[in-house]
């Protein structure tokens, strides 16, 4: 596995090592888990090598203390990839991503005016800048992203038809504590106590599956926000339940799409999403 920091770099090493065979890539922001892992390990078996990217992307913080506080490791994330079998780890800094400001505005229509393109002005745009900078550089045949980040997902294709970009996107299944709590390198930021009682996100999310036929849309989604404010560590920022295409509120059982449902909630300062798909 090797370390690299430079676009010129990333580039001589990856024409070396794939030799114009597939190319595989998992773009992260380090603090690394086993969420990301999971990715990687199926990256390394599609493709003749796995690129990952560690790079903490200050365009899609609209919260510049959510940005200080990012954990940063990179020690320990390159011994966690190591045994992945990843051939190359792409730490660039932001002058390397950023020689210049980006100012492109992308447009995303309904995909970014609801859950968190509603509660986080700017994020997806400065997510699109981000992966369509680390998609020129790579260049990857594939390029693998968590169900965790299930609109993140919906704006990257988006992105990747908008710029008939050369690249299949794959996306990958939530993976989750034994407690249920949803992987995530912000869980790192949470005390015991909190990340105990960050559980119930997760716990009212199945319970939800289950209620679905015995409750209206509405009433479920009161039900939901109830029994998560209930607990005293955690407050919901919002809960939804919207198509898996356009991301579009449900409001009935009855229409036909697939439905996931979305939450975001506080656990303290730490804000975590999680979703669920519900057929
Ligand atoms: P980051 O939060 O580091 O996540 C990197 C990738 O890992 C994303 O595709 C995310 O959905 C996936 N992931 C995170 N937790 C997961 C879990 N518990 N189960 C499965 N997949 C999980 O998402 C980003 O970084 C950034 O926005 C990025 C795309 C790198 C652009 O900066």
């Amino acid at each position: 596995m090797i370390l690299v920091k430079t676009i010129e770099h990333l580039r001589l090493e990856t024409e070396r090592l794939a030799q114009g065979k597939s190319v595989g890539f998992v773009p992260t922001m380090g603090a690394l888990h086993r969420g990301h892992l999971s990715l990687v390990e199926q990256a390394v078996a599609e493709n003749a090598i796995a690129v990952v990217s560690v790079f903490v992307n200050p365009t899609q913080f609209n919260d510049s203390k959510d940005l200080e506080r990012y954990p940063r490791t990179l020690e320990n994330d390159l011994k966690l990839l190591k045994p992945t079998g990843c051939a190359i780890v792409f730490a660039p800094n932001a002058k390397e991503v950023y020689p210049e400001p980006d100012t492109r505005k992308f447009n995303f229509g309904k995909l970014e005016a609801v859950m968190e393109g509603e509660h986080r002005p700017g994020h997806f745009n400065g997510v699109a800048q981000v992966v369509s900078r680390l998609f020129d550089m790579v260049e990857p045949n594939k390029a693998y992203f968590g169900l965790k980040d299930f609109q993140q997902l919906a704006i990257v294709k988006s992105m990747v038809k908008q710029l008939q970009l050369p690249v299949e996107i794959v996306p990958c299944a939530i993976i989750r504590e034994k407690s249920g709590l949803a992987m995530s390198s912000r869980n790192e930021l949470l005390t015991e106590e909190q990340r105990e009682n960050a559980s119930i996100i997760s716990e009212t999310l199945f319970k939800a599956k289950e209620l679905m036929g015995q409750k209206t849309v509405q009433e479920l989604k009161e039900w939901v926000v109830g029994e998560i404010n209930r607990n005293p560590f955690l407050n919901v920022e919002y809960f939804d339940v919207v198509d898996d295409e356009q991301l579009q509120t449900v409001k009935s059982w009855n229409e036909e799409n697939t439905k996931v449902a979305c939450v975001a909630a506080f656990c303290g300062k730490i804000r975590l999403i999680d979703n669920i798909v519900f057929n």
